[in-house]
């Protein structure tokens, strides 16, 4: 029997950990979690340590590492606590692990994704923000080191899967025309502008098809998510921002499509369900049960397809911009909409106020050339504190 694959799960209580360690548990004889990270949930922590039995849990700092290992000594577990970044890179990097699902949010999440980058890992990336903000030295540093780099993302998972395998030729050596990738359109989809300033963070975070956790489901609202999704794509398969092509779907059953210069288009369809694009990136290039139920074309009858209203919402006009300019724009792009994300979910700003944020931030800094990640960190900065200026001049 082959050896048991040794998966360290990055984000492991937030939303696409849990859906992660669900899939591994469903298939004991090909993974075994090696680690497991948390940084406010950690009483989740614990349970899922005493469910899966890590070698090392991660945790943002030492009293919260001392309280763990005591718990997890009482409960008989071997499991080692170590601490914060460092931490999490050491676990990300082990010479022992296979897989890294890089599912931290924002990013927080981006050094300890490229550790496991820089190690040659398979990585399954969820967390687009480290991607967004670091794009050509992540790519160059996946190149250099071997790394295996596979889209968690269900959009970017399917392109992935629609693709063909030597895609990295250059999308017009392939016979690729263009990407479509598909959008709910959030819970405000049909909401009049007007509406959208008395919006709540809960109303924002209520999205129609997916449970997922408070900043990416902001996101969606404000179709941030996928114009971070249009980057995020951009740098994984190489296209140019004029090559994808944001489709509203409402009903989330086509996950993206690519269109072929002979005019076919191949779309990967499956319930709005998290688990199949990791069970998919998981066992790459075999297949596995994700526990999904079969997707049922009589129940839902219809597809639908509209364009997207940028007017609406501006966020996806800022981030093809942002994607146009390249170097540091999309590392300000995305640490603005993090600020301002929080400062909607804290209540001190109204919903359109996130673009608003957004738009100031990229207008006041020029983009620069970002050559190292120290250049992409003092971009993340230099465009938090100006959004955290922004928040003083207008905010509550
Ligand atoms: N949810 C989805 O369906 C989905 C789909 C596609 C892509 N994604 C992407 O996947 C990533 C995770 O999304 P999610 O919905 O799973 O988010 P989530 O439920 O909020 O979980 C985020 C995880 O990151 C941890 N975390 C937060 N801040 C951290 C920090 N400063 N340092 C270290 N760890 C930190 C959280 O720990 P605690 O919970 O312990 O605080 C949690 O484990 C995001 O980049 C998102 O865009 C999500």
């Amino acid at each position: 029997m082959s050896r048991l694959q040794q998966v360290t799960v990055l984000g492991a209580t937030g939303s696409v950990g849990l859906s992660t360690l669900d899939v591994i548990a469903r298939h004991p004889d090909r993974y075994q979690v090696f680690a497991l990270t948390g940084f406010t949930r950690l009483r989740e922590l614990l349970a899922l340590c005493v469910r899966h039995s890590p070698r090392f849990a991660v945790v943002p700092e030492a009293a919260a590492a001392r309280n763990l290992q005591e718990d997890l000594r009482a409960a008989g577990l071997a499991t080692q606590v170590l601490v914060g970044e460092a931490g999490l890179c050491q676990v990300s990097a082990d010479a022992d692990v296979d897989t890294v699902v890089a599912a931290i949010v924002g990013a927080a999440g981006l050094r300890p994704t490229l550790a496991a980058v820089d190690a040659g890992k398979k990585i399954l990336l969820a967390n687009k923000e480290a991607l967004v903000m670091s794009g050509a030295l992540f790519m160059q540093a996946v190149r250099k080191s071997g790394a295996v780099l596979l889209p968690l993302d269900s959009e970017h998972n399917a392109i992935f899967q629609c693709m063909p395998g030597d895609f990295a030729r250059g999308l017009s050596q392939v016979g690729v025309r263009r990407i479509l990738l598909t959008a709910s359109g959030g819970p405000f989809r049909q909401t009049p502008s007007a509406e959208l300033d008395h919006v709540s963070p809960d109303q924002a975070c209520a999205h129609p098809n997916w449970s997922m956790g408070r900043k990416i489901s902001v996101d969606s609202a404000s179709m941030m998510n996928k114009g971070l999704e249009l980057i995020e794509a951009c740098w994984l398969f190489d296209a140019r921002p004029d090559q994808v092509e944001v489709v509203i779907h409402p009903q989330s059953v086509i996950h993206s499509l690519v269109d072929y210069v002979d005019g076919s288009v191949l779309a990967q369809l499956g319930n709005p369900d998290m688990r199949t694009p990791i069970a998919n990136a998981l066992a790459w290039p075999e297949r596995i049960d994700s526990g999904v139920a079969p997707l049922d074309l009589f129940a839902i009858a219809r597809l639908d397809f509209e364009a997207p209203d940028e007017q609406r919402f501006p966020c996806l006009r800022l981030a093809r911009q942002a994607a146009e300019a390249g170097n540091s724009a999309p590392a300000m792009l995305n640490a603005a909409n993090e600020v301002a994300v929080a400062a909607f979910l804290e209540r001190r700003i109204r919903f359109p106020q996130i673009a608003s944020i957004i738009e100031d931030v990229l207008a006041r800094e020029p983009v620069v050339a970002v050559n190292d990640l120290e250049a992409v960190f003092e971009a993340d900065t230099k465009a938090r504190a100006l959004a955290g200026h922004w928040l003083d001049r207008n905010a509550g």
